[in-house]
């Protein structure tokens, strides 16, 4: 599924068309700003972490169950988001979390959706544990059951909190963004 996205990334050194998402809701939110320190969760192949790098970020630190092509003045933990021995190697405080995390699809919409917000509910933990106040969270969920109370249980740790749809992310594709703007700790 070659399109237009895919073919810039790749004249950009960006790796994946995916970086354009958050791009794009880069610079309409200003989620992360100079020398924040970053946790990019599910970051294979690496195109969010390049794109952060390339806003200016300090420490860029992704985590993902694939191995990626090292990335310069970047740190990279391989492993499971939801076994505790991954967790256990983050350390620290960011500015922003995050979460472009997917499962694997299996064409049965529920289970997919399900297995979503198992990942997203890890990547709002994370963030409990370690976002600093007024920091920033995004989080991929694949929109459908579920959906409405995760988003109200982030709302509440929030000032500000949106669901977003990037133009590069596809239409007919069930993933939205969720944003959280300032977290009140
Ligand atoms: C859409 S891709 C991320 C693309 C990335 N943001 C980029 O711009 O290059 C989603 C990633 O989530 C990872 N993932 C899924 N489940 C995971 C888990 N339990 N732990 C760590 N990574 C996981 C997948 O391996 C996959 O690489």
């Amino acid at each position: 599924m070659h399109d237009k996205y895919t073919d810039k990334a790749l004249s950009e050194g960006l790796r994946a068309r995916s970086a354009y998402k958050l791009l794009q809701i880069n610079n309409k939110y200003h989620i992360i700003k100079r020398n924040d320190n970053i946790l990019d969760l599910g970051c294979w192949p690496g195109g969010w972490m390049i794109a952060a790098k390339r806003i200016g970020a300090n420490k860029v630190l992704g985590i993902d169950l694939a191995e990626i092509e090292p990335i310069e003045n970047t740190e990279f933990i391989q492993g499971s988001v939801l076994e505790n021995k991954t967790i256990a190697k983050i350390q620290g405080a960011f500015e922003v979390i995050l979460s472009d995390l997917a499962p694997k699809t299996s064409g049965n919409r529920s289970l997919d959706v399900a297995r979503s917000l198992d990942l997203s509910e890890t990547a709002f933990k994370m963030a409990k544990k370690h976002l600093k106040v007024n920091g920033n969270l995004l989080i991929k969920v694949f929109q459908g059951e579920g959906y409405q109370e995760f988003f109200n249980k982030i709302t509440k740790h929030f000032t500000f909190t949106k669901t977003v749809k990037p133009e590069a992310s596809r239409q007919r594709s069930m993933e939205v963004y969720l944003l959280g703007i300032g977290f009140k700790g």
